[in-house]
């Protein structure tokens, strides 16, 4: 209880709609693991945002023919409608185009480079000399070094994935060039840029990753321990590009911080923000200098290296970063665990924008609910590998699990209550063997399905919780209190007594994944209160600009991680059905609809 937990989850690029991947790969897992924490009466801070800057962003707003701002702020919208419908409770989705997180940024760039973690080295790289620019990797073309494909993207080959630096290019070729026109001349020119020592700090950064990694997800763990076994290298950490946060040294106005030096940043400079709209501007120090605070960062693969080694080294140079009350300077904590997913394909393929194979979560959220579409994505979560998205799959677990399993066991009981026992939750008689033996077996649930939960275990917590449906289901079956209550009304009004804890208690077993359906549940059992509390987009004032930001609203304390206290007597409110049955039809048009 009260513990401070950080659950920091990956920014998105703002250059295009979220799709199902990214929900199951880092959004999702973070909100279940927040609102469990916020059931248990922990203080949970929840933030992120859109990633604005970088490539991604202006190339994808080159293509359109707008600016990086109106690309960036069309997609930021949509992140923050669609999280909101999908009801991922963030305290703050911002962005990273803030004054506030140019400033941290920045802040942290000085302190790096005054520590002398931060070093200056002229390079090498390609200059377009039509359009007088340095071309960023993303904006080059050629041969693949490794596989021989000719249109090689600059940054990574898209035929046999390989990273690749632009200047390994055979023939390289700008893309700023417009189909038809004749090719511009490409020359390798020098120039400066600034590097982050990895190398300096690879001592302390080995040692932590060694003891750390232990309690990581061992797909996470190995990852790092290759990657620190190839060698730590220097990382250059500014671009020559214009969108993006200024390098705060005179003679740089050419140049910005790299995309993902600032965007990690972004965890830090959120929590400041969040704190300054709290009226508490130093509250943010609970979650990043208290010992006692945990840290979590919920990430897809991709992203592994930037949070376990690049982040970590940047946290460890800063320490005292906005804090001169205690000497020696205090470190800013880092990572406990990385939880980072595997990817998720739909059916059968690798997610790809441009074959746009893909399902977009705008559209999956005009046709399904929310609660459904948070089952499936954790019931087939890519917590250990790769794994799918089928809609067949998904209609089928909808209608057995969720509709026949949890919601026809809910359903019933309410039904049967409302209209037998006068719309009240009935007196029990004496309970015997069977029904103390179920009532047992859900309060025996709350332990294990919370440590499966703090484990990052979600798979597992899910199908336990729909395990004790099935039992609730089996007793209601063995029971039939249709039948009981021809022959002894108070025989059925025991049943049903323990049922209606049973679906109780099963209502905040299930909270984390199906928050909607669980409220709705709540509110049917006659309670008038939020589970916890609720999300809404403001309008965030940030010194001379406004921007606009999801927020989540907290309601509700202490620990609610606990079984059913239903007392007889209660009055319930009119039973409705928890999920809708789906069409098998769905299956033929959704997958009509990939790569369309
Ligand atoms: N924008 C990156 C992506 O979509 C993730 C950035 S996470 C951050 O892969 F921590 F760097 F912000
Ligand atoms: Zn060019």
């Amino acid at each position: 209880m009260n513990q401070p937990i950080l659950v920091a989850v990956a920014w998105p690029y703002a250059n295009g709609y979220a799709h199902l991947g990214h929900v199951a790969g880092a959004l999702l897992p973070a909100d279940i693991f927040a609102r469990y924490h916020r059931l248990r009466g922990n203080r949970v801070l929840m933030v992120s945002g859109s990633d604005a800057h970088g490539t991604p962003v202006t190339f994808e707003a080159d293509q359109e023919g707008v600016t990086p701002r109106e690309l960036f702020l069309r997609y930021h919208h949509a992140f923050a409608q669609s999280f909101r419908e999908l009801g991922l409770s963030y305290d703050l989705f911002t962005h990273t185009d803030t004054e506030n997180h140019s400033r941290v940024s920045q802040d942290i760039f000085k302190q790096l480079l005054a520590a002398e973690l931060i070093f200056r080295k002229p390079a090498q790289q390609l200059y377009c000399e039509h359009d007088a620019c340095f071309l960023p990797d993303r904006y080059v073309y050629g041969r693949c070094p490794v596989c021989g494909f000719p249109n090689a993207r600059g940054d990574q080959c898209q035929n046999c994935d390989s990273v690749l630096d632009a200047l390994e290019l055979g023939d390289p070729q700008c893309k700023l060039a417009k189909p038809g026109d004749p090719p511009h001349p490409v020359v390798v020119r020098e120039t400066d840029h600034f590097y982050l020592d990895l190398p300096a700090q690879a001592g302390p950064l080995l040692t932590w990753v060694e003891q750390q990694s232990q309690n990581w997800r061992p797909n996470v763990a190995r990852f790092v321990r290759n990657y620190v076994a190839g060698g730590l290298q220097a990382r250059a950490i500014t671009r020559d590009l214009e969108w993006g946060v200024p390098v705060p040294l005179p003679g740089w106005e050419a140049k910005r911080l790299y995309v993902w030096f600032e965007a990690v940043i972004g965890y830090l400079s959120a929590s400041i923000e969040w704190a300054a709209h709290q009226g508490q501007p130093d509250v943010w120090k609970d979650w990043w200098y208290n010992r006692q605070a945990e840290t979590y960062y919920f990430i897809g693969k991709d992203n592994i290296p930037f949070h376990a080694i690049i982040w970590p080294a940047m946290l460890m140079g800063v320490p005292g970063l906005y804090d001169d009350s205690q000497e020696p300077r205090r470190a800013l904590n880092l990572p406990d665990d990385i939880p980072s997913n595997e990817f998720l394909n739909v059916e059968g393929r690798k997610f790809s924008k441009s074959e746009r194979w893909a399902v977009w979560l705008p559209d999956a959220l005009a046709r399904y609910d929310p609660d459904p579409l948070r089952y499936y994505l954790t019931a087939v979560a890519p917590e250990t590998h790769d794994s799918d998205w089928a809609w067949s799959d998904f209609l089928r677990r909808n209608n057995d699990e969720l509709v026949g399993t949890w919601g026809n066991l809910a359903n019933r009981v309410l039904t049967f209550a409302y209209r037998n026992f006068d719309k009240q939750v009935p007196e029990a008689g004496s309970l015997d063997d069977v029904d103390r033996a179920l009532l047992a077996s859900v309060e025996a649930g709350f332990r294990p399905i919370g440590q499966l939960l703090e484990t990052r275990q979600f798979r597992s917590a899910l199908a336990e919780a729909m395990g004790l449906a099935r039992e609730g289901n089996r007793y209601l079956n063995a029971k039939a209190p249709w039948q009981q209550i021809k022959t002894d009304r108070a025989a059925a009004a025991t049943t049903i007594y323990v049922a209606l804890r049973v679906i109780d208690s099963l209502k905040i077993l299930f909270y984390p994944f199906l928050p909607f359906s669980s409220q709705s549940l709540h509110q049917q059992l006659g309670y008038d209160d939020d589970l916890l509390g609720a999300l809404e987009i403001a309008d965030y004032d940030e010194e001379a600009s406004r921007h606009e930001a999801l927020v989540y609203r907290q309601s509700g304390s202490g620990d609610r991680w606990q079984p059913s206290a239903l007392r007889a007597g209660q009055a319930l409110r009119e039973p409705k059905a928890l999920y809708k049955k789906l069409d098998s039809k769905i299956v033929e048009e959704e997958i009509a609809r990939l790569g369309k």
